[in-house]
């Protein structure tokens, strides 16, 4: 039995047999998520809860929610932020604010909202790749799929690492195409020294719990564009102009003053949480240095970044254990890594049926999907519980072919062994097993 070697401190698996999916206890009693809110200072918080219920004011443009739109207009140095209930909603309400139609160029590998805010108004997204490089749209793929019915681009800010906007804003400009970015990660990031909010035509926050930056549940749309939000202040609330006086088409997308209050407080704590997820990050980066086929992915230092994602790419060949059964091997100890963005829009219903054949234009969507894996990080997360995460991978990847072998056993004995305490990646219970839509 292979023994570990290493400066370890807190307590420490030494065996194969000490990892939980081989019978081990646990290495952490309760589950380690990825996107844990982080919250921020309570007592303000309950006496900004206080005045609301003095003012009886919950919803409706509320001076919480004035407030906050001023706050981060203010923080982009973008004219207008126009607060929503979730990012959902706000990539719904900009695309329709922007008449896009038709065909929209988006990537595949993004979270699902992205490509259903198009297919929910019948505008159908057409999936370009990535760069390997920076996982955002490769504008190089872009040019050859735009056809008469096209009519914008999505690009997503993914992990908080801008797009290549320059070249998207080029394009974009040389085929009269309008340019909306998902900036659901992007909140508090810089592109040349300009923060994320106030590029293309309008930029998307989402302030969902699973983010760094939480409002419950919340997004944004800031634009540069005066008259673009007003249609959307007109859309988020129904069409309504004045008491009474519907003037256009719109829906519910407003957000409430809890919300806003809860988006304001977090903001308070905003460097912390920034400064935290930075400090986890150079943990991880010193404790999985030099794990021969783990790559953790790197943040441009000349830019400000949140670092919320601790995002590792695992090369199978070089690991020989998949990612999957390395997240496998983690959810055992309760360490709820996650695939983050499996396996790409375009294997999604309702876009797998009608594109069957969309991989075929994905190939580096298709290899990332499989190499991915996001790991806990946060202000419920520490030094102490990313060595002790640090080292389960140390131990998966230094002994793989044994663990390989054991866990082929163990998947040949499983459908005879009904008391088994640990399931694989596929029969695990997403919605009970994690607090993360995502
Ligand atoms: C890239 C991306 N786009 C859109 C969304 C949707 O935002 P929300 O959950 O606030 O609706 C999310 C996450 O939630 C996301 O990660």
């Amino acid at each position: 039995m292979p023994k570990f070697q290493g400066d370890w401190r807190c307590e420490m698996k030494m065996t194969l047999d000490d990892l939980a999916i081989f019978g081990g206890d646990s290495a952490f009693q309760e589950p380690l998520h990825v996107g844990r809110p982080n919250l921020g200072d309570r007592d303000l918080l309950l006496m900004r809860v206080n005045d609301m219920l003095d003012r009886r004011w919950l919803s409706n443009n509320g001076p919480f929610v004035q407030e906050f739109e001023q706050r981060i207009s203010d923080m982009m140095g973008v004219k207008n932020c126009i607060a929503m209930c979730n990012g959902t909603v706000a990539l719904e309400i900009a695309i329709r604010s922007l008449e896009l139609k038709g065909e929209v160029i988006v990537p595949s590998f993004t979270f699902v909202a992205t490509a259903h805010a198009l297919q929910w108004q019948k505008i159908t997204p057409v999936f370009c790749d990535i760069d390997p490089k920076t996982h955002t749209i490769d504008p190089s793929c872009i040019e050859k799929m735009i056809t008469p019915r096209t009519s914008g681009i999505i690009g997503v800010h993914l992990w908080g690492r801008p797009c290549d906007i320059a070249s998207l804003e080029k394009i974009a400009a040389s085929h009269n195409l309008k340019l909306l970015f998902d900036a659901a990660h992007g909140f508090g990031c810089s592109y040349k020294n300009k923060m994320i909010g106030s590029f293309g035509d309008a930029e998307v926050f989402s302030f969902h719990p699973t983010k760094f930056f939480n409002t419950c549940e919340g997004g944004a749309i800031v634009t540069n564009d005066d008259a673009l939000a007003d249609k959307i202040r007109l859309m988020k609330n129904f069409g309504f102009s004045g008491y009474d006086n519907v003037i256009y088409i719109g829906t519910n997308g407003k957000m409430n003053e809890f919300s806003a209050l809860m988006g304001l407080t977090n903001l308070e704590s905003l460097d912390k949480f920034i400064a935290v997820n930075h400090e986890n990050y150079k943990s991880y980066e010193r404790e999985l240095r030099g794990l021969a086929g783990v790559k953790l992915i790197v943040y441009d230092q000349r830019e400000k970044c949140n670092y919320q994602y601790v995002l590792l790419e695992i090369d199978e060949s070089i690991t020989e254990l998949s990612r999957d059964q390395i997240i496998d091997i983690l959810r055992a100890e309760n360490v709820l890594a996650r695939r983050y963005f499996y396996p790409g829009c375009h294997k999604m219903e309702p876009y797998r049926s009608h594109f069957p054949q969309a991989g075929l234009v994905l190939p580096e969507t298709e290899k990332l999907a499989k190499r991915v894996c996001s790991l806990p990080t946060g202000t419920a997360v520490g030094p102490d519980e990313i060595k002790k995460i640090c080292r389960i991978m140390q131990i998966a990847v230094t002994s793989a072919p044994e663990i390989r072998e054991r866990l082929s056993g163990q998947s040949a004995n499983k459908s005879n062994d009904s008391r088994s305490r640990y399931l694989p990646i596929g029969g695990l219970n997403y919605e009970k097993d994690t607090i993360s839509p995502l």
